[in-house]
């Protein structure tokens, strides 16, 4: 379902559209702030309340309010944006770790990884893909350093991540002669909720200063998106210094 807040009003104005995904808490909320002086945020979440609640702090953002997997729900939420102007950019930050060894992970932690960080983002991607042609947009892929490197005990997180990927290489490949920008950024570990129950299974202590902002991520999403047109990142890893 998606809400017109109040606003939407500013959908008329000049600013490029972009939908961030799991723009309420992390990463999708840094790169939120990061783009509000100068885009049209489409908020997308799971809360509506919450929701409408962050768009009214922006100048000019509404939400998309859907289950990501819930696939009738997220067509029904694409179909109710108003797109014609095209969409500028997709920021797919949603996701989820599951955290567990290859022994010890049930096929539910396997296929629930898959779904969220690829199928989802794939089908979402799919929906907004005539409105990004439209704009000559940019899809950008919160991907992870274990979309690089699998690392032990996150093997169903590290396969989904690679397949994100290739999610992201096939879709560059296609749609590099339509004019739509695809970028992969993968983060090291970043000061967000996932990490705190990342640290919490690993047994260590959550040490913030040790990690990545969320801001600093964003800003590497906003120079994906802010690029000039002649130029595409197409992927960019990016570490706790
Ligand atoms: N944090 C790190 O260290 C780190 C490092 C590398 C890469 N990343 C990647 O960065 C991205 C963002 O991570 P984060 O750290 O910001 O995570 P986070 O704080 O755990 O937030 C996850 C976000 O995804 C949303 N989400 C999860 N499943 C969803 C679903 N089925 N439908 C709709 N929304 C869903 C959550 O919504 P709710 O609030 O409704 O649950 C939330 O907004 C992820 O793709 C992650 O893999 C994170």
């Amino acid at each position: 379902m998606t809400d017109l807040s109040q606003n939407q009003a500013a959908t008329s104005d000049s600013r490029p559209a972009v939908l961030i995904t799991g723009a309420n808490r992390g990463i999708g909320r840094a790169v939120a702030d990061e783009l509000a002086a100068d885009h049209h945020l489409i908020l997308g979440g799971r809360d509506e309340q919450a929701l409408d609640e962050l768009a009214a702090q922006f100048p000019s953002a509404r939400t998309f309010v859907a289950e990501l997997t819930d696939y009738g729900a997220v067509a029904r939420a694409v179909d109710g944006l108003d797109l014609q102007n095209g969409l500028a950019g997709v920021v797919h930050s949603a996701g989820i770790l599951e955290n567990g060894t290859v022994e010890g992970s049930a096929p539910g932690q396997w296929t629930q990884s898959f779904e969220i960080n690829v199928v989802a983002v794939a089908e979402l991607t799919r929906l907004l893909l005539p409105a990004l042609r439209a704009a000559g947009g940019t899809v950008v892929m919160i991907n992870s350093g274990s979309g690089i490197n699998a690392v032990r005990t996150r093997g169903a997180y590290s396969a989904s991540k690679f397949a994100m990927r290739g999610l992201a290489d096939s879709l560059r490949a296609e749609e590099r002669d339509n004019g739509v920008r695809v970028t992969s950024i993968h983060p090291g570990r970043v000061a967000t909720d996932m990490q705190r129950e990342l640290r919490s299974y690993e047994g260590g202590e959550y040490q913030e200063e040790n990690y990545l902002q969320p801001g600093s991520v964003a800003s590497t999403v906003g120079l994906a998106l802010r690029l000039p047109a002649d130029a595409s990142i197409e992927s960019v890893s990016i570490r706790p210094r």
